[in-house]
């Protein structure tokens, strides 16, 4: 296979992954991949299952310690430790959502913004008045958050009788609670009906304006395509190619190694009649939920 190393860095990359190697035993799951993200960039990374996707995001975000290579964060080389990366001010999300499903919404996010926030053990167990302060204006920026991504009416429900949907949503927004300069989301659609999605994109568009880059995995192409200024895709470890959604979506080996089979056309066309049924569905049962008091179920 020819792998492609080159990444495209300016003056203002937020993320540069240089030379990253991950192997389990015999198996190399990430071979040598740089990848940089630079500021008010939204890249995206692609690939077959088990091409190493999740695991270079492990390496980027110290849950994993990489076998080689390393990763610099505005220009700072990141310990491989979890919560010094979230300080550094790196957030991510995970492909298998991980909520306290016991936990309301607010709490949620409330969790994600204890990195940002100094008051100690001492200070929240004896509520002295830094406490009371800083605890109060976590709350604020959470409900900000909760207003931004569209939960604020469903602030006090239990996060495990939220529908998924809005159970992604809430990981992207506590990963925004810690003030993150750049954002990575795994898998962020998965499970999502089509006009979900649609919502998605509109959403990770609005993170981007606030100043966050935003790196993404995602098996929907039509998403990613969509959605981001480069694409990289990974085929067993490697970095196979890196580039435009265009050049990506277009290079043959791309779509021999990952899409099976090429796209033709506008692409999407079958998906675009697909998301205008759901969005007419949504907006009938918007219409009925109107006129009926509904029940919250438990989606679990
Ligand atoms: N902790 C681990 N120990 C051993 N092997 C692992 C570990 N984590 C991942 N792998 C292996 O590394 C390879 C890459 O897996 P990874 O989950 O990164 O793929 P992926 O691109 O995210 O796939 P998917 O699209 O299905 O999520 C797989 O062969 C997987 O079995
Ligand atoms: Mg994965």
């Amino acid at each position: 296979m020819t792998t492609m190393t080159t990444t495209t860095k300016t003056a203002t990359t937020v993320l540069d992954a240089n030379g990253v190697t991950m192997r389990f035993g015999g198996l190399t799951a990430v071979r040598n991949v740089d990848l940089t993200v630079n500021a008010g960039e939204i890249v995206g990374l692609i690939g077959p299952n088990g091409a190493g996707k999740t695991t270079f995001f492990n390496c980027l975000t110290g849950l994993y310690v990489p076998t080689e290579g390393k990763v610099s964060y505005k220009g700072t080389v990141l310990p491989p430790k979890p919560h010094l990366v979230t300080q550094a001010g790196i957030a991510r999300t995970f492909q298998n959502i991980r909520l306290f499903a016991n936990m309301t919404v607010l709490e949620n996010v409330l969790v994600g913004r204890h990195t940002r926030t100094k008051e100690g053990l001492w200070s929240a167990l004896l509520r002295l008045p830094g406490f009371t302060r800083a605890e109060q204006a976590s709350r604020e920026r959470a409900m900000e958050l909760l207003e931004f991504i569209g939960l604020a009416d469903k602030a006090d429900h239990l996060a495990r009788n939220l529908p998924y949907g809005d159970q992604r949503k809430l990981e992207i927004a506590r990963a925004l609670a810690s003030d993150p300069g750049l954002l990575l989301l795994d898998e962020p659609t998965a499970g999502m009906n089509p006009q979900e999605t649609r919502v998605t994109e509109e959403l990770i568009f609005a993170i981007r304006d606030q100043g966050i880059a935003v790196l993404v995995i995602e098996h929907d192409m039509r998403f990613i395509f969509n959605l981001c200024d480069r694409v990289a895709c990974l085929v067993q470890g490697e970095k196979l190619v890196e580039g435009s959604p265009d050049i990506v979506q277009s290079d043959e080996r791309v779509v021999a190694a990952y899409l099976g089979t090429p796209f033709e056309g506008a692409p999407g066309a079958e998906e675009a009649a697909e998301v205008e049924a759901a969005e007419a569905d949504a907006a009938k049962d918007a219409a009925q939920t109107a006129t009926t008091s509904t029940e919250e179920e438990d989606t679990r």
